[in-house]
C-alpha cells in the first residue's frame, strides 16, 4: 500500500517533523497541521484517507477535531488515530467516545502505529469501496420542507408497491430518528434499530449476519430498518452508522427507500450524497409550498440533477391551492398529484400500508404510479 493521504496533527514541531519523515518513508503522502482548526481547513481543502491527531493542542484539541469530523457527513468515516501522553483509562475512553478508531499512548511505539494505520486504511477501503465497486441498488430519498404532508405515507407505500411487483428487492430506512413511524405503518415493531447498530457494532465486525439482526421484513417483503425505537435513543445515531446502513441495504436491494425528517440534518445530507433519486413531497397549502420552494432551492444549490428529482403534491386535506397556481409557484409542473382520501388515516390507524389495504382506491393507484416513476428516474440494475 502506498500513496494514501495521511493528515498528521500535532502542536509540537519536533514531533510533526519526525512523524512526517517516518510516514513519508513508508510511502504515505503526508499533510501537516498544528492544531484542530488547521486540520479542519486542510481536510476541507482535500479529504485525507486517515487522520492521526495529538489530543492536547491549543485552539482546538484532538477530541473536538474528532467530534467535528464524526458529525459531518463528508468526513464521518475518515479513520482517526489519537496519539496522547495522557494514557489513563479515562483519557482513552474519552478518545474512543469522541469517535477515535485507535488511541495510542505517547511515546509512540512506531511498529504499533504502522500496524494500526495499515489495518484502518484497509478497513476504510473495504467499507467505502463497496459503494464504488459493487454498486448495488438505487437509493431513493424522500424529502419534505414541512412535516405532516404525507412523506412517510408515500415512502412506505412506494416501497410496498415496488416490492409487490415481485421484480424488485426493496429496503426501507427510516432516518426519522426521533419520531419515526414508517415501521408502524407497516405493522412492524422494531427490536434493533440504527441507534443500536451505532453503539453495538464495529464496522469491521458488521458482516451480513450481524447486519440482518437490525433489519425487519414486512408482509410484502420490504426489509425495514428503523432509526430508533425511542426519542431518547435518537442521539446515539451517528452519521457513519447511517451511511453504513444505506451501503448495506443497497447491496441486497434494487431499491432502498429512505424516509427523512423535514430538515437538512447531517443524516439527511448523508442520504443525499448517495441518493440516485429524490422525491420531494409537498401539500397544496402555502406553508408547505413555501417550505418546498426552499427545499428545491437547496437541491439546486447542491446541484442535484433535476431529472432525478420527482415533485409530488399530496392532497392531505380536501381543500388546497389549485394546480395551475402550484405549477406557477414552483415554475415547474409537479410530476404527480395524490388525491385526498380519508382511507389514508384509516390504514395508518390499522398499522397497514394504505395501498395494500385499499388497493382499488384512486390515491393507491397514484402511489403505484409514483413507484413506477421512481423506476424511471433511477432505473434498476445499472
Ligand atoms: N393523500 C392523503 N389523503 C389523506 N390523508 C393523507 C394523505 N396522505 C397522507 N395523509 C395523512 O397525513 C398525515 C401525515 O402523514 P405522514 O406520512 O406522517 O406525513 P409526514 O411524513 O410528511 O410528516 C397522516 O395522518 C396520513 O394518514
Ligand atoms: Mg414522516
Amino acid at each position: 500500500m502506498a500513496g494514501e493521504k495521511i493528515l498528521f496533527v500535532d502542536d509540537e514541531e519536533q514531533i510533526r517533523k519526525l512523524l512526517a519523515t517516518w510516514l513519508g518513508r513508508h510511502g504515505y503522502a503526508v499533510t501537516l497541521a498544528s492544531d484542530g482548526w488547521e486540520a479542519l481547513k486542510a481536510i476541507r481543502a482535500a479529504a485525507p484517507d486517515l487522520v492521526i491527531t495529538d489530543v492536547n493542542m491549543p485552539n482546538m484539541n484532538g477530541l473536538e477535531l474528532t467530534r467535528r469530523l464524526r458529525a459531518d457527513h463528508r468526513t464521518a468515516r475518515i479513520p482517526v488515530v489519537m496519539l496522547s501522553a495522557r494514557k489513563q483509562a479515562d483519557d482513552v475512553l474519552t478518545g474512543y467516545a469522541e469517535g477515535a478508531d485507535e488511541y495510542i499512548p505517547k511515546p509512540v511505539e512506531m511498529a504499533v502505529l504502522a500496524a494500526k494505520i495499515d489495518v484502518l486504511l484497509k478497513r476504510f477501503k473495504a467499507v467505502t469501496g463497496q459503494t464504488t465497486h459493487k454498486r448495488g441498488g438505487n437509493i431513493v430519498l424522500f424529502l419534505h420542507g414541512k412535516g405532516g404532508v404525507g412523506t412517510t405515507t408515500l415512502a412506505v407505500n412506494s416501497a410496498v408497491a415496488l416490492a409487490e411487483t415481485t421484480i424488485y428487492r426493496v429496503g426501507l430506512l427510516d432516518l426519522n430518528v426521533e419520531f419515526g413511524n414508517a415501521p408502524m405503518l407497516m405493522d412492524l415493531k422494531p427490536d434493533k434499530t440504527l441507534a443500536h447498530l451505532a453503539i453495538e457494532t464495529e464496522p469491521s465486525e458488521l458482516d451480513d449476519v450481524a447486519f440482518s439482526r437490525y433489519v425487519m421484513q414486512d408482509r410484502t417483503g420490504v426489509r425495514v430498518m428503523a432509526g430508533s425505537d425511542m426519542p431518547e435513543r435518537a442521539e446515539l445515531v451517528t452519521v457513519s452508522a447511517a451511511q453504513q446502513a444505506m451501503d448495506r441495504l443497497k447491496q441486497t436491494s434494487d431499491y432502498v427507500i429512505v424516509d427523512t425528517p423535514a430538515t437538512f440534518s447531517q443524516l439527511v445530507l448523508a442520504g443525499l450524497d448517495v441518493a440516485d433519486a429524490v422525491v420531494v413531497v409537498t401539500a397544496p397549502h402555502l406553508p408547505s409550498l413555501k417550505a418546498t420552494t426552499d427545499t428545491l432551492e437547496v437541491l439546486d444549490k447542491l446541484v442535484y440533477p433535476k431529472e432525478r428529482t420527482l415533485l409530488v403534491v399530496n392532497r392531505t386535506s380536501e381543500s388546497g391551492v389549485e394546480m395551475d397556481r402550484i405549477a406557477r409557484f414552483f415554475n415547474r409542473k409537479p410530476d404527480l398529484v395524490i388525491p385526498f382520501t380519508p382511507a389514508c388515516d384509516d390504514a395508518a390507524d390499522r398499522g397497514r400500508p394504505f395501498a395494500v389495504l385499499h388497493r382499488e382506491n384512486a390515491a393507491a393507484k397514484v402511489m403505484r404510479d409514483l413507484a413506477a416513476q421512481i423506476t424511471v428516474a433511477a432505473p434498476a440494475g445499472r
